[in-house]
């Protein structure tokens, strides 16, 4: 008899177009955590990639945007958080995202939502509880919206998503969004207009894998024009990817500090805010009475 334990075999994951990418983002904060000094430790990240058969070496060495990516975003969820501990948090294209059990308060609604296909490999590692909910679904079909709670303060997370939409999408699913849920706010990033002309050219590669075509750009310097989509879109933070990171980044870090150089190349991170409309203020834990006194929600 043999009585060698063999290791578990490897779940096949079919994914193509769009939803592959999410490999590569998986990989990318799996080789981060790796390191002695992490920006981001993702050992559940590290596990999935043993775990599924997939060639990742073909995204070569590993790149920090996405580890970045995460961790800045965790920060402004977890800041949200803070002030409405029982806040839903939405993240939009989670593919295999470990946000929502990085940053659980043990108080918070988490809805991860992405295609049919990707949730049906996500159920393979990540199981719903009663506070941590699946939809499959496409963000650009509002009918999932109806499953978010209206009355609590909600927090959208949207990484590595909007690029892929056509711009037209991407506004109206926010100003779908700003008119839905007033108060709640928004994390998501951007690629320069460059880089998206280059996807959609068949030339945006990283190491051996060509990336699908990304419409939708927006360079740094012009970010407050989202500001003009809709009257209650308020840019309230917004980021290249070597802030608070430049060490990490070698000479490129020094180089972003150049505008022409940084607008050019680097994508943004972006937090926005959707006001409520005049008298029903529900910005940051704070909203208005009917009496008009100031009432900070800690709900
Ligand atoms: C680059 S991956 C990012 C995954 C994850 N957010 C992360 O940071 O690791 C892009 C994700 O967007 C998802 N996606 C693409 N189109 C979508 C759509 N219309 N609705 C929801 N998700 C979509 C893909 O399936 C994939 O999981």
């Amino acid at each position: 008899m043999n009585t060698e334990m063999s290791a578990p075999p490897k779940a096949t994951v079919d994914l193509k177009g769009v939803p592959e990418t999410l490999l590569m983002t998986l990989y990318n904060r799996s080789v981060e955590s790796q390191r002695g000094d992490p920006i981001l430790r993702d050992e559940k990240a590290e596990r999935l990639i043993e775990r599924i058969d997939y060639d990742f070496t073909r995204f070569g060495e590993g790149r920090i945007t996405h580890p970045i990516r995460a961790t800045v975003f965790d920060g402004w969820v977890g800041d949200f958080l803070v002030h409405h501990p029982n806040a839903t948090v939405v993240n939009l294209g989670v593919g295999l995202s470990t946000q929502s059990e990085r940053i659980d308060n043990g108080r918070a609604r988490f809805v991860d939502l992405d295609l049919p296909e990707v949730i049906a490999v996500r159920r393979r590692f990540f199981e719903d509880t009663d506070r941590h909910r699946m939809i499959a679904a496409s963000a650009l079909d509002e009918a999932w919206m109806d499953a978010i709670d209206p009355e609590r303060p909600a927090f959208f997370v949207a990484a590595g998503l909007l690029m892929f939409f056509e711009p037209d999408d991407v506004r109206t699913l926010l100003g779908t969004l700003v008119e839905r849920f007033p108060g709640a706010e928004m994390a998501f990033d951007v690629i320069p207009t460059r880089f998206s002309q280059r996807s959609l050219d068949g030339k945006a590669q990283i190491a051996d894998f060509t990336l699908p075509p990304m419409p939708w750009g927006i360079d740094y310097h012009r970010v407050s024009e989202l500001e003009t989509w809709h009257p209650r879109l308020s840019v309230v933070d917004k980021r290249d990817y070597t802030q608070g990171f430049r060490r990490r980044w070698g000479l490129i870090g020094w180089l972003a500090l150049i505008p022409p150089l940084r607008n050019l190349f680097m994508g943004t991170l972006i937090h926005v805010r959707f006001r409520a409309p005049d008298g029903q203020r529900r910005d940051r834990g704070v909203s208005l009475r009917a009496d008009g006194l100031v009432r900070h929600d800690h709900s």
